[in-house]
């Protein structure tokens, strides 16, 4: 697997939006460049308020636009021709008005009709006030473009150029540039198969009930997107989940554990990487009755005695004859998480475990967010922050990397 990211470069298309983290981007640019990525710089009309349109051009080498309508600039290079010409355009630092003309479609200045007519992938870079990045209006315009697509990095935590102290914060040069090398690194996992399962499985009853949990799937397709993105051939084994499959990856689905069990098994041998992120009913029913339980076959009071026997253990199952593969398992803990997550890795014998707090209303189940830790097999713990599970999904696919390469 080629592991090195910056082995594309590219054209970096920067719209620079009016905000004081705008002072940081001539960094960013010199970054950029330095990394061997060209860079053409837009601004809009406010950020030139912030940062001196001559410094960016100077450090870009290429001339700067900020007015949609100005003959003199539309004739060197039309908005369209920008639009084309970027293989990823980033938005630095990204506003909240930004933001929204963005999720509205809006096209009324030469940023927002560059992020509409562009096809490259977009990346955003958001910078406010913590309560206008936690307004409902922001969360749902970041959630309806993640939906679509555009990448975010940040908005880190600290202290506020307004005074206030939280989420909010541009993430810094450095992050954003090497964000962007992965970013525009493109297919680094051609000819690496992935097995990724995902969701929570339904375990029949009877012809109507079944045992099932709270699982959303999202962890899972996430990881399978980004390994998709990341040019993997994907395979995805999912639960009962609404979920679209996202692009380019196999979707196997299935309901119960032993269907789960009997397709990783069968994928298993021709892949190199595997995450388990699924959450496999430990215990099924021992029999489903093939008709519906009537109620009224039951005395007022009395108990349904329904035996569960446990399912296999799908992860420690294919842990017994990994060979080289690298293995992810996942565990969803509601305390002692660090403890309780060592001794499941010991127990599964995988190369990594990622463990989340599911006493946490902002991560794991049913959410968009999740804060893990990755627990190491030498006992090591790295703790990730509350991130968007597709960032949580990059971390642990960038962690497979380096244990790949035998590096970590
Ligand atoms: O033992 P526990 O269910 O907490 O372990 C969670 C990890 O094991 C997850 O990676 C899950 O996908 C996997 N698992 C499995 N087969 C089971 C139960 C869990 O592969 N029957």
């Amino acid at each position: 697997m080629n592991t090195q990211p910056s082995a594309r470069l590219g054209n970096v298309l920067l719209a620079v939006a009016g905000g004081i983290a705008a002072y940081k981007i001539p960094e960013l640019v010199r970054l950029l460049r330095r990394a061997g990525h060209s860079v053409r710089c837009v601004l809009t009309e406010a950020a030139g308020e912030f940062v001196s349109p001559l410094v960016l051009q100077t450090l870009s080498g290429a001339p700067v636009r900020s007015s949609l309508f100005d003959a003199g600039e539309e004739g060197e290079i039309s908005h369209i021709e920008l639009a084309d010409w970027a293989d990823l355009v980033v938005v630095a630092p990204a506003t909240a008005d930004r933001m929204a003309k963005l999720a509205q479609g809006l096209a009324d200045d030469l940023v927002s009709t560059v992020l509409l007519a562009t096809r490259a992938p977009v990346l955003l870079a958001p910078a406010m006030n913590v309560n206008m990045w936690s307004h409902p209006a922001t969360r749902a315009n970041a959630e309806l473009l993640r939906e679509r697509g555009v990448h975010f990095e940040g908005p880190e935590a600290g202290e506020l150029a307004c005074g206030w102290e939280g989420e909010g914060r541009m993430s810094e040069p450095v992050t954003l540039a090497g964000r962007v090398t992965l970013l525009l690194g493109g297919e680094t996992w051609k000819g690496v198969r992935v097995l990724v399962s995902a969701g929570g499985t339904r375990e029949p009853i009877d012809a109507v009930r079944s045992i099932t949990n709270r699982s959303s799937g999202k962890m899972g397709f996430a990881v399978a997107e980004e390994a998709a993105r990341r040019g993997a051939e994907v395979v995805l084994v999912a639960g009962p989940c609404p979920l679209p499959t996202p692009p380019g990856v196999r979707r196997i689905d299935i309901e119960t554990a032993l269907e789960m069990a009997a397709a990783v098994e069968q994928e298993f041998e021709a892949s190199q990487v595997v995450v388990m992120a699924a959450a496999v009913a430990d215990f099924r029913p021992a029999e489903a009755s093939a008709l519906k339980i009537k109620k009224e076959d039951l005395a007022p009071g009395a108990g349904l005695q329904i035996e569960l026997v446990a399912t296999p253990d799908i992860l420690k199952g294919i842990c017994g004859h990994k060979g080289d593969r690298v293995v992810v398992g996942f565990a969803a803990e509601s305390h002692d998480v660090v403890e309780a997550a060592r001794r499941k890795l010991a127990r599964k014998g995988c190369d990594l475990l990622v463990a989340n707090d599911i006493s946490r209303t902002d991560a794991g189940f049913d959410t968009d967010t999740n804060a893990v830790m990755f627990v190491s097999p030498g006992g090591e713990v790295e703790e990730l922050p509350l991130l968007p599970k597709i960032e949580v999904a990059g971390r642990i696919l960038d962690r497979v990397e380096k244990l790949r390469k035998g590096t970590r």
